[in-house]
């Protein structure tokens, strides 16, 4: 055992000397050929005899109570730095099994991670709508009756609500409906939130977690992703809807790509529309992938309904704003869209539910 250095000076300035030289001296030990990580180990570590119980206990012991918080700091990094230099030569591959290093040995390889498919494809549509001068908005997915439902023309028992079921929380009976919290169905909310907060014009997109009470199948998952796009000004129009729309599906899909839009209904959009492209897979000549229609439905969109911007304007007056959604002089358009569809689609993955699983046999695929 070697001897215990003897300290007479517990300045800062003496005691960071002293833990140098115990560093020198144990990066020198690790360096050896030869090196034994486990006897190394033993040597300094070991609970009883250890070195470095040994000098702590014999330092704590002569110095003066002031320098023992001092000491106490350096010998806590000195340890932090044995037990990296004892992992490191453990791991290191780089040691045959005599125990000596073997710098021609190939080097350790470390797994990368990878995006998840979801947040890479979220990141794609994102970012094809902020080249287009959207900026990206969030909102939380523990949400009020009023924001995720009846701000956006939902109002209670409309049987519209019966489109997105959810899950409630538990104990809300005593706030008055509107208040009480849900796990948001859509991202739709965050459009009220934003026109809360920010004047007309806006350009915005907002991808996020949504959840439904759904039972899950091979396309549907009670939680799954969105993004959705809101465009408010003056004069905009549902030809600049359509050509938005057009120009983001040839964006994430390809130059060759078809959109047409038909009739639909969303309580929050005057007129309303799906948004179908022309199958990827087969270039819209038909295919099992499409039905043999040569179409995919891709999206949800519309003109922002009057009924939505009147509710902004209220609540903005009750949060002492001015009104600024004047219908009289500004129109916009709204569009939500799956991910997890679009993903499935980009990927070919044939199971919504593969995305949730965190099976790293289908991750490591998209590494
Ligand atoms: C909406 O959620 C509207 N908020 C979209 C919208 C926004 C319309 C703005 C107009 C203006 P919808 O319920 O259709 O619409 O859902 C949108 C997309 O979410 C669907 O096209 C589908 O791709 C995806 N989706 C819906 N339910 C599920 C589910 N259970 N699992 C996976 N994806 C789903």
């Amino acid at each position: 055992m070697a001897d215990i250095p003897q300290l007479i000076d517990f300045s800062a300035a003496a005691l960071d000397d002293a833990f140098a030289s115990l560093r020198a001296e144990i990066k020198h030990a690790v360096a050896e050929p030869g090196f034994d990580a486990d006897a190394f180990r033993l040597e300094w570590l070991g609970r009883k005899q250890g070195r470095l119980k040994q000098i702590g206990d014999a330092w704590l012991k002569t110095a003066p109570a002031e320098a023992k918080k001092l000491l106490g700091q350096r010998f806590n990094l000195l340890k932090e730095d044995i037990e990296s230099a004892f992992s490191a030569a453990e791991s290191g591959s780089a040691k045959s099994t005599s125990g000596t290093l073997d710098p021609t040995l190939p080097g350790a390889s470390q797994r990368l991670g990878a995006e998840h498919p979801l947040i890479r494809t979220s990141a794609e549509i994102v970012s094809v709508f902020q080249r287009l001068g959207y900026s990206v908005a969030l909102g939380p997915e523990v949400e009020t009756d009023f924001y995720n439902f009846e701000s956006l023309n939902f109002p209670p028992n409309h049987p519209a609500r019966d489109t997105q079921d959810t899950l409630v929380l538990a104990d809300q009976q005593s706030k008055p409906e509107n208040a009480r919290l849900l796990m948001r169905t859509h991202t739709s909310p965050v459009q009220i939130r934003s026109m809360l907060e920010q004047a007309p014009p806006l350009r915005l997109v907002i991808p996020g977690k949504v959840h439904r009470n759904e039972a899950a199948d091979a396309t549907h998952s009670p939680v799954f992703h969105q993004v959705e796009g809101l465009c408010v000004d003056t004069h905009i129009t549902f030809s600049d809807l359509k050509g938005t729309l057009d120009h983001a599906m040839k964006a994430l899909f390809g130059s060759s790509v078809k959109t047409r839009f038909f009739p639909s209904f969303f309580p929050f959009t005057e007129p309303s529309a799906d948004v179908q492209i022309s199958c990827i897979f087969c270039g819209g000549k038909g295919c099992r992938k499409c039905k043999h229609s040569g179409w995919i439905e891709l999206l949800g969109c519309g003109m922002v309904d009057a009924a939505v911007f009147h509710a902004v304007n209220q609540r903005r007056i009750e949060l002492g704003r001015e009104p600024v959604y004047d219908t009289e002089k500004i129109s916009g358009f709204a569009f939500g869209m799956g991910v997890d569809r679009i993903a499935m689609m980009k990927y070919g993955i044939s199971d919504i539910g593969l995305l949730y699983s965190g099976d790293m046999r289908f991750l490591e695929q998209f590494a």
